[in-house]
């Protein structure tokens, strides 16, 4: 039996409950596809999922990561958004329908930045939100890792957007009037800014966050929450009190409410999962949407990377890799 790395979880906690173990090397099943694995890419949700604050991971043991880049036996690169965590590992064995092929001339680790947060950010924009050139848009947390591609594509749409951070740093490049959420009030500067109102609010903190977004909107707008991760340690339960209450409220008439699961969406639709995606690595591998990796570290510093993105000591999108 063949032997490989994974990272694995088996009490939720700190970074340093983040093993890298010995694992057998995965064998495909029938409909499966074995792939190994080249570049993670690291999403704030592992960090949660680790912690045991995020709902659609409450199992144990698991391994963190929904995305990564990796070569199928045949040579060929690919890249995939994983339907249920399991990617900080040397070798995944997936449905032979996850993998989409990577663009010629597109860098593998800057190629693994791209599958979770743009697959959300395109859901949020196309299938939930469904904005045209010119509509005005805010983005909460617009120099996330969700709210930077958010930016990104709302740019190549022509969106007029504004968006919180705490600092504009990330946002100018990508059109956004910034908002800082330290000393700022969104709603205020929107009822300035926008009398008339926003036609979609992005939202992940949920809350008050999610009260004042849909106070922001326009007759006919929509709020469109797609985490509710305003108050660490009290995640799983906010998420469940939030999407109730962002259910509720789409059904008082005027706005609309939608609640965006990019996991669930890639498991339920393969056809959207694999088009998409295929679409925003060519505009990846074109330059149209900028597709860079803020730090690379290897898959065996996991835990300290967790750590450091934990105490804000690194900014910008991580991949892990396993050479
Ligand atoms: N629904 C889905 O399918 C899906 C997919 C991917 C991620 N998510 C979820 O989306 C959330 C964001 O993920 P991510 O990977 O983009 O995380 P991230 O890179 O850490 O971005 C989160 C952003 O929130 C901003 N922020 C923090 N406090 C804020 C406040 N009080 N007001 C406004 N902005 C604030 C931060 O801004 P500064 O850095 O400027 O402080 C940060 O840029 C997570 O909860 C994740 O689980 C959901």
């Amino acid at each position: 039996m063949t032997r490989s790395r994974a990272a694995v979880v088996r009490r939720f906690g700190g970074p340093e409950v983040l093993e890298i173990t010995e694992v057998a090397t995965p064998r495909p099943g029938p409909g499966q596809i074995a792939v190994r694995v080249r570049a993670i890419g690291v999403g704030f949700t592992d960090l949660m999922a680790r912690s045991g604050d995020y709902l659609l991971q409450r199992r144990l043991p698991f391994t963190p990561g929904y995305e990564l880049v990796g070569e199928l036996d045949d040579g060929r690169l690919v890249a995939m958004s994983l339907p249920k965590m399991g990617a900080y590992r040397d070798h995944v064995v997936v449905p032979s329908w996850l993998p989409v092929p990577l663009p010629d001339g597109l860098d593998p680790v800057a190629a693994a930045t791209i599958p979770l947060d743009y697959l959300t950010a395109l859901s949020l924009l196309e299938k939930h939100a469904r904005v045209e050139t010119g509509d005005a848009v805010f983005i909460q947390g617009a120099g996330g890792g969700v709210g930077a591609a958010l930016s990104r594509l709302g740019k190549l749409k022509g969106l007029k957007m504004y968006g919180t951070a705490s600092s504009p740093d990330r946002l100018s490049t990508n059109g956004v009037r910034f908002i800082d959420y330290r000393s700022q009030d969104f709603e205020t500067v929107l009822a300035e800014e926008e009398p008339d109102g926003v036609r979609a609010v992005f939202d992940h903190l949920g809350g008050a966050m999610v009260r004042k977004g849909y106070r922001a909107l326009a007759p006919g707008g929509v709020l469109v929450s797609y985490a509710f991760s305003g108050r660490p340690g009290h995640m799983v339960a906010d998420t469940v009190k939030g999407a109730i209450g962002v259910g509720l409220r789409g059904l008082l008439p005027g706005k609309r409410t939608a609640l965006c699961m990019v996991p669930r969406e890639v498991k339920s639709d393969h056809t959207w999962y694999r088009d998409s995606l295929r679409r925003l690595l060519d505009l990846a591998a074109e330059g149209a949407i900028h597709a860079e990796a803020g730090a690379v570290f290897p898959l065996a510093e996991a835990a300290e990377v967790h750590r450091a993105l934990q105490h804000r000591e690194i900014t910008g999108k991580v991949v892990l890799t396993t050479e």
